[in-house]
């Protein structure tokens, strides 16, 4: 028998460390200014990808070229110019620390002496960091599952002992109109159901009006329905509103109910000396999701639920493993997931290798890049701004000379992801078709936009050519 596993590397160690690396270096460099165009899947991939299960393997420097090459033919959002949805940015270092941690595959299910408490003190710091304060909390898959955990402790505490015996249909939802669906989706999981979920009207800011909140709010307990939880969001995922925290806060203290802050998006920029007003009460929390993997730039995945009590996570989740007896309490017992790998590592190391103040800067940047937009798109006349940004996204539309504005825009955006040069997505809001730049990378400049603006120009006027 061969001392060698046959899935060890054995001789082929050194060059393909030697290849990934001058593969990650050549990527990073692309990535440092826009390439044109987005090439697609050529005809080597298609084939490749029709091909069966491979019964013997053709050796890993073959393989690292071949996955090189897929990834050179998919979207990556590490290019400059990726302003598509609310993305992250692939981090270097956050990158490097990632491979690491998947070498160690270290389980975050179980006690895992140092890993646990870089976990713990992960969390803390994005605590410190957002304003929250330095709590405990999970690190999760991202923010569907955030949103999910802090949901079913909130349900446990309106609802003692509901994780056992179900729900009777009493338990509501309070979000604004324009929350993120993994709210609905979780109402949807715990047996809450998205019919319980109070969708509150906005107001001109698109924020959720607290009138009507509380209004609501007196009219399910009139009704004898157990208010489980109210959700701001601190940046919607549609034009990146900030909820009025404070006011939403002392709500939830006077009715006594959970207040959970939805950030996953926008919570970063409450470090930030320009937006960080918009954020004030986000410290009477009594959760908040935040992702790592959308606005502090590390890649996916690496979502954090901050929790100020987290004794209440085990009082949610906290079940008897007859495989796990060793220690009195496991990691897996405050969370939703089982398996868990070592996410906050990346987050750890950048916030180690860049410190607060680095990011700080980064999100300033990424504002005064969105800002700027915005005052470009003003000054146009052909470019209507349809949402004055509170925060990186920037909501826009191209003004034909004649016909259907909203489906000249939806076109735009279909033909310039097609082209590449850019990658824009569009949205529906208020039913108007526009499109809805969002800046969150650290790579993204004042160049890059110039580069859009004149992309959507120049695109909108030769579809106004073809009618
Ligand atoms: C406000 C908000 N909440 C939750 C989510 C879901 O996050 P994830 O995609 O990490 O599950 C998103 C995603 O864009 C979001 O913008």
């Amino acid at each position: 028998m061969s001392d060698f596993s046959a899935l060890s590397l054995g001789e082929e160690r050194l060059p393909a460390l030697e290849l990934a690396f001058s593969l990650v270096r050549e990527a990073w460099e692309g990535f440092d200014s826009a390439r044109p165009g987005q090439p697609p899947p050529s005809a080597e991939t298609l084939d490749m990808l029709a091909e069966s299960l491979p019964q013997t393997g053709v050796g890993a420097l073959t393989a690292l070229r071949e996955a090189e090459r897929l990834l050179d033919e998919s979207l990556a959002q590490s290019r400059p110019r990726f302003f598509g949805y609310v993305g992250s940015s692939g981090l270097e270092v956050g990158v490097l620390a990632e491979a690491l941690s998947a070498s160690h595959d270290v389980n975050l299910a179980s006690l895992a002496a140092a890993a646990t408490m870089v976990e713990q003190q992960t969390i803390g710091w994005v605590g410190e960091f957002v304003g929250f304060g330095r709590v405990g909390g999970v690190v999760t898959s991202g923010g569907m599952v955030s949103n999910l955990t802090a949901l079913a402790v909130a349900r446990e505490r309106a609802l003692p002992g509901s994780r056992r015996t179900g729900l009777d249909g009493r338990g509501t939802l309070y979000v604004s109109a324009e929350a993120h669906s993994s709210i609905d989706r979780s109402a949807e999981l715990l047996g809450i159901g998205s019919e319980s979920v109070r969708a509150i009207p906005i107001d001109a800011h698109r924020r959720m009006d607290v009138t009507a909140l509380d209004a609501q709010i007196g009219a399910d307990l009139a009704e004898g329905r157990v208010p489980i939880a109210v959700v701001a969001t601190a940046g919607t995922t549609l034009t990146g509103a900030v909820d009025p925290l404070a006011q939403i806060a002392a709500i939830c203290q006077q009715r006594g109910v959970w207040f959970h802050v939805d950030g996953a998006y926008g919570l970063p920029a409450a470090a930030t000396e320009s937006a960080g007003a918009l954020f004030a009460g986000i410290d009477l929390a009594d959760s908040a999701t935040i992702d790592a993997h959308k606005w502090l730039y590390v890649p996916k995945a690496c979502g954090i639920l901050l929790v100020r009590d987290p004794d209440a996570l085990r009082r949610t989740f906290a079940h008897d493993a007859s495989y796990m007896v060793d220690a009195a309490e496991n990691p897996v017992d405050r969370t939703l997931e089982y398996s868990r790998p070592f996410r906050s590592l990346k987050l750890w190391t950048a916030f180690r290798a860049h410190g607060a103040e680095g990011f700080r800067s980064a999100l300033e940047a990424n504002l005064t890049v969105a800002r700027g937009l915005a005052d470009r798109v003003r000054a146009h006349p052909d470019l209507e701004l349809v949402v004055d940004p509170q925060l990186s996204i920037v909501p826009f539309r191209h003004v034909p000379a004649r016909g259907s504005i909203d489906g000249h825009n939806a076109e735009l955006a279909r033909r310039m992801q097609e082209e590449g040069d850019v990658y824009v997505t569009s949205a529906v809001i208020d039913g108007m078709t526009v499109l809805r730049p969002c800046i969150t990378n650290f790579r993204t400049t004042d160049a890059d936009i110039e580069a859009l603006i004149e992309t959507v120009l120049r695109t909108g006027r030769a579809l106004e050519g073809e009618k």
